[in-house]
């Protein structure tokens, strides 16, 4: 029997019927993407054989979407790269995407919490971390910071200035405890294009000995280990560097008498984008294992090894999730220009578009895989901003109001790093699994949330009162429309919220 997919009241769109789903045509297909991206004949996309039509239907747009089955096999990927060392550890980096589905999914993976904030590590417990799985690293924490992880019981705080060595220690005096510090070192690495000369990460080289030294002399301080974070790496290279310059300053801590349990090579590894070619994890794998032992024999540490942790951010989270937009309006501008204006934005949707100048990201014509793809498109985001363009030159085909389209690899520092500009509320985001199983994972910003903080400064921060402002200006239209109260209620359960 043929299946349908039923239609929600007040749909605008018909149902469809369940199709033969196959690959998208190469041209227009990327291999990070074959485990969950198929489309049918009438070329429709589907995201683990859920259409992206079924999708607006229940959560409107945009929508952030993520494939589980993706996130989870980027976490075994990148520990199966570096499998040959025994003592391999990932840690999540929390501020990539806090989400605390995605969250469940790291620990559930194996892997560590990476935690920048206070905030963060009160996430990593929501999310079920033990204390001792989590770490706190970051530029700044205040001396309550500090009590708060030391007091928790957190496995590490990482030490990013020397005067913050003292502020711990002074923490652990008061505790009358030993607080674990790694110390944060920025090995000063220059490699074809690739500097951490200006980084603002960690404890310059020329200084790291006298951090060393300063730590072991501390009684509530127990130096335990080195950490480097590198940003944005683009070769194997600085990986090699760096774990040299952490393993002999952990040759020398040890001479002092440390023990040395972790070196911490953080995240870095390249997102893969558009048609730029990034290197992959695999191309380190056994050979860098090896170089690391090698350094280990070569600085006295490998009669007790340390733990080999990294931090992988963007190169598990960026390819597994993607934004759904809808076309809002088309404009002809002179010398033959097409643009779209979508209802996502780069302010509250695709943020980091707007960081990164070179940044191109694939769009995908959802309802449209097999049109010829004629024209070049500027898409524009909805805000009253003129810097808010999404994306220049796509080619793709003829496209209507209402269409919707798909931006990928948007994984990675998009939700986290999206504002409420314009007033406007933040995408929901739902998490799809393998066999097509939809889950409401954030629903969408309300308006009582965003405005609370000034609302609660003018003392009407009363829910109620709030509600009956909101009610007297605006009306739920598909209620007046369809005069269905069902379709609110299913938008309440999706999220939505009017
Ligand atoms: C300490 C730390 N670890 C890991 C990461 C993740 O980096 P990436 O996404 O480049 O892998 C970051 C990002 O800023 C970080 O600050």
């Amino acid at each position: 029997m043929e299946n349908t997919v039923p239609p929600l009241p007040g749909s605008t769109r018909k149902p469809r019927r369940k199709k033969e789903l196959h690959s998208i045509d190469k041209r227009y297909f990327r291999s990070r993407w074959k485990s969950f991206l198929k489309q049918d004949d009438d070329g429709q996309l589907y995201v683990h054989g859920v259409s992206m039509q079924e999708l607006e239907r229940k959560f409107g747009t945009p929508l952030y979407i993520f494939s589980e089955e993706e996130i989870r096999s980027r976490f075994k990927r990148m520990l199966n790269v570096f499998s040959a060392y025994p003592k391999i550890r990932l840690q999540y980096p929390c501020k990539i995407n806090s989400n605390l589905e995605v969250l469940r999914m790291a620990r559930e993976e194996g892997c560590d919490l990476d935690a920048s904030s206070v905030g963060e590590i009160i996430l990593g417990l929501l999310a079920d971390f033990e204390p001792k799985d989590i770490s706190f690293t970051n530029l700044h924490k205040t001396e309550q910071d500090i009590f708060f992880a030391a007091q928790l019981g957190v496995r590490y705080i990482t030490v990013d200035y020397i005067e913050e060595i003292k502020k711990i220690h002074e923490v652990g005096r008061k505790l009358g405890k030993q607080i674990d510090i790694m110390i944060r070192i920025n090995p000063l690495l220059e490699w074809r294009g690739y500097s951490t000369c200006m980084h603002k990460y960690g404890i310059p080289l020329d200084e790291a000995k006298e951090a060393i030294d300063i730590a072991t002399r501390r009684s509530h301080i127990n130096l335990c280990g080195f950490h480097f974070h590198g940003g944005y790496i683009n070769s194997p290279k600085p990986y090699y560097e760096a774990a040299r310059v952490l393993c002999e300053l952990a040759g020398y801590s040890r001479q002092k008498g440390n023990r040395v349990e972790i070196i911490d090579l953080g995240g870095g590894f390249p997102r893969e984008t558009m048609a730029k070619k990034v290197f992959q994890p695999e191309q380190m794998g056994d050979r860098f294992v090896n170089h690391f032992q090698e350094l280990l024999e070569e600085f006295g540490l490998a009669d007790d090894p340390p733990e080999l942790v990294f931090e992988p951010g963007k190169f598990i989270l960026s390819a597994a999730g993607m934004g759904l937009m809808k076309v809002i309006s088309r404009k002809y501008l002179p010398k033959d220009q097409h643009l779209v204006v979508t209802d996502g934005s780069t302010y509250g949707f695709v943020p980091d578009v707007l960081f990164d100048k070179k940044l191109q990201l694939d769009v995908l014509p959802a309802e449209r895989m097999n049109a010829p793809r004629i024209y070049d498109y500027a898409i524009a985001g909805n805000t009253c901003d003129h810097w808010d363009i999404i994306a220049n030159k796509r080619k793709l085909p003829k496209l209507e109001e209402d269409d919707l389209m798909m931006i990928m690899d948007i994984g990675a520092y998009s939700h986290v790093l999206a504002s409420n500009f314009n007033n406007m509320k933040r995408a929901p985001i739902v998490l799809i699994d393998e066999s097509g199983r939809i889950k409401l994972i954030r629903r969408r910003d309300r308006y009582s949330e965003m405005f609370a903080p000034e609302l609660d400064v003018l003392k009407i921060a009363d829910p109620y009162e709030l509600q009956r402002y909101y009610h007297l200006a605006r009306k739920n239209l598909n209620k007046v429309w369809n005069g269905s109260e069902k379709m609110e209620e299913e938008h309440d359960r999706a999220g939505i919220g009017f």
